[in-house]
């Protein structure tokens, strides 16, 4: 995803984790946003301007009264124009401050004009955080529709550890993302993904698995809570970090795997099952180590077919497989949404280099159960994922028109 074209005000406050914000800045503007800087007083004790001026290549608000500074007497117009605005970090002093409209300094009168998303990425003293007068205007300003990010738990600069550190980078621009996301066009779905390989053991120390490293099926949650969505996020071990705000389940094995699906299945409104389960399982896994240097047989059972049960429950939700196939891919993708019994199958071609499995990109085929296919050029697997949302939608929707019209 990119933030190309997007402009940004990034308000920094008088908190030590104002440093932090010279990283977020850069990631901001490494994804393409144009970002003007608006530095209170107190966060210039702790970072100057040159800092922020370097990193965001434009002059930094400072004092609304600078006659020489284009910015300050445009200011108005700079936050009417700008798509959002972050403060991060956000001291209770700020908080309290957007809360009331007071409007004493430059970032706080552009929060006032502002006529985009607001968003505030709090660091503070843990028991800052949780004093009722903070809490009262964290409250205040969520019903006001700003974006109040939780702040993490962890060492803080006091020498105590509690619930006041800045969010990490990532968690600050995926809450952008979403603030920032067109589409809420799955607001009031409960959608369940499966994601990563399963694991098998052979004995306490190996395991059969697969090259899946999850990328697909996170990237559809993540997709899908940008849309709005509840996410339930099932998933196999992988290198990945769940995207915030999901209710997120770590399994290991196909078996694993299928007691977590069947048991958040009947809520769910769409199903998204792209984890790669291992079709085998050893029979009878060893206690014990097994030792080196002698001859072993392992004899394999098949797991259960988690996607096919799933279909067989018709709970009503709308239920997405994916195939890997390495030749025939639309003959035999076709054949195994029939088998299957599901609504949309996305095949992709594993044997090919740079897409699909373990890979960035996918190229992929969309065939569904009303008989259409749809070929999706290569692209990264975030832009997949929303097109594979977006194929469900209109699917969903033509399959109402249908049964309305019968
Ligand atoms: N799947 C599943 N349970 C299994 C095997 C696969 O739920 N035991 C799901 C996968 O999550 C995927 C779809 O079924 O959405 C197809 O997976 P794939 O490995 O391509 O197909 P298989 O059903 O295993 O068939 P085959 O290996 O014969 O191609």
């Amino acid at each position: 995803m990119s933030l190309a074209g997007r402009e940004l005000i990034l308000g920094v406050t008088g908190s030590i984790a104002a440093y932090k914000a010279a990283y977020l800045l850069r990631e901001l503007t490494g994804l393409g946003a144009a970002v003007t800087v608006c530095l209170s007083e107190h966060a210039r004790e702790f970072v100057g301007p040159l800092t922020f001026r370097t990193l965001s290549g434009r002059p930094v608000l400072t004092n609304l009264f600078d006659p020489q500074s284009a910015e300050a007497v445009e200011h108005v117009a700079l936050a009417e124009r700008c798509h959002a605005v972050l403060v991060a970090p956000a001291t209770a002093n700020v908080l309290a401050k957007a809360a009331h409209g007071i409007a004493d300094d430059p970032l706080t009168t552009l929060l006032l004009a502002a006529r985009g998303a607001v968003l505030m990425a709090p660091a503070m003293d843990g028991g800052m955080w949780a004093h009722p007068a903070v809490q009262a205007n964290v409250a205040t300003l969520r019903a006001r529709g700003v974006t109040v990010l939780e702040p993490e738990e962890g060492a803080l600069a006091s020498g105590l550890a509690g619930k006041g550190r800045l969010p990490e980078v990532e968690r600050i621009v995926e809450a952008l993302y979403r603030a920032l996301s067109p589409a809420r066009d799955l607001a009031g779905d409960r959608v369940l993904v499966t994601a990563g390989p399963t694991r098998e053991p052979i004995d306490p120390v190996r395991y059969i698995s697969n090259r899946s490293s999850g990328k697909m099926g996170y990237g559809l949650a993540t997709a899908a809570l940008r849309r709005g969505a509840q996410v339930t996020l099932i998933s196999g071990p992988t290198a990945l970090t769940p995207p915030p705000g999901c209710v997120f389940v770590p399994v290991q094995t196909a078996e694993e795997m299928r007691e977590a699906v069947l048991q958040h299945l009947p809520s769910a409104t769409l199903v998204v099952k792209a984890a790669a389960v291992a079709d085998y399982r050893a029979k009878h896994p060893a206690g014990t180590k097994l030792k080196g240097k002698r001859e072993v047989t392992l004899e394999l059972v098949p797991n259960p077919d988690i996607l096919a049960e799933v279909a067989a429950r018709r709970t009503g939700a709308f239920i997405v497989g994916f195939a890997a196939e390495t030749h025939d891919v639309a003959a035999h993708a076709r054949a195994k949404l029939e088998s299957k019994g599901i609504d949309l199958l996305v095949a992709n071609d594993v044997s090919r280099q740079g897409i699909g499995f373990d890979a960035e990109d996918n190229e992929v085929l969309l065939l569904d159960r009303w008989g259409g296919t749809r070929a999706l050029p290569r692209m990264p697997k975030a832009a997949v994922a929303d097109a594979i949302l977006s194929h469900v939608l209109a699917l969903r929707a033509g399959a109402a028109a249908r049964k309305a019209h019968t």
